[in-house]
């Protein structure tokens, strides 16, 4: 299996992002941001990503701006732009803000999906998050999400029960915690 690694999102790398956003990939799994994020690359990519990944406050999809959580964010690659991961908390506590569904979120360009890349950078962000002192760390996922639902359960998640999202009225969603120590069950 190709392996792969977890990068600093950063402007050398920047041409892989902007394909992925030209394909109309979305880095973000609640609203399609492709469009929007590609003009904003096109007009100043160093802005683009400062914004992206540093900004203090960042617009949810009903338009608040909230301040943004502390994260580690990175972009996935076997050599090319794969996709993307980040980890989001407040320090010093397992909660997070009612705006935020989880502490790790993720998605892979759809011509690189399928090739255990996604189960191979959760694996690879937990230590991150045990580094910020989080023994586990809690994620969701649809219930229709059986992709999403693999890569957790192969990472040792535990299913911790079901909630309906707060604005996607009807959608089912599944809530997990995942030990950042060890690694899971063998895969
Ligand atoms: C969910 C997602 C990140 C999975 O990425 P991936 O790199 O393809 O996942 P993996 O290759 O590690 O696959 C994990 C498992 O899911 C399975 N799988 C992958 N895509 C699948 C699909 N579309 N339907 C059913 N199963 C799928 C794989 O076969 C694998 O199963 P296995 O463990 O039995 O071998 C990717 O489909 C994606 O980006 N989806 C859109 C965004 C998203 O849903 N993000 C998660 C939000 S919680």
């Amino acid at each position: 299996m190709t392996t792969i690694t977890l990068i600093q999102p950063n402007l050398d790398d920047l041409p892989g992002y902007e394909h992925a956003l030209a394909q109309g990939w979305s880095p973000d799994t609640v609203q399609d941001v492709s469009q929007e994020q590609l003009e904003r690359l096109r007009r100043d990519p160093a802005s683009f990503l400062h914004e992206v990944y540093g900004s203090p406050t960042l617009r949810l999809p009903d338009g608040r701006e909230v301040p943004r959580l502390p994260s580690r964010d990175f972009w996935i690659s076997d050599g090319e732009f794969c996709g993307r991961i980040g980890f989001r908390f407040q320090p010093g506590t397992e909660e997070l803000p009612p705006t935020c569904l989880g502490h790790i979120g993720y998605a892979i360009v759809p011509w690189k999906q399928r090739r255990g890349y996604a189960t191979q950078a959760l694996r690879l962000i937990l230590p991150v998050a045990r580094a910020e002192g989080f023994s586990r760390v809690t994620i969701t996922c649809d219930e229709s999400n059986e992709a999403s639902r693999k890569v957790i359960l192969a990472n040792g998640g535990i299913l911790d029960g079901t909630f309906v999202h707060p604005s996607q009225i009807g959608q089912t969603k599944l809530r997990f915690w995942v030990s950042t120590i060890g690694d899971g069950p063998a895969h």
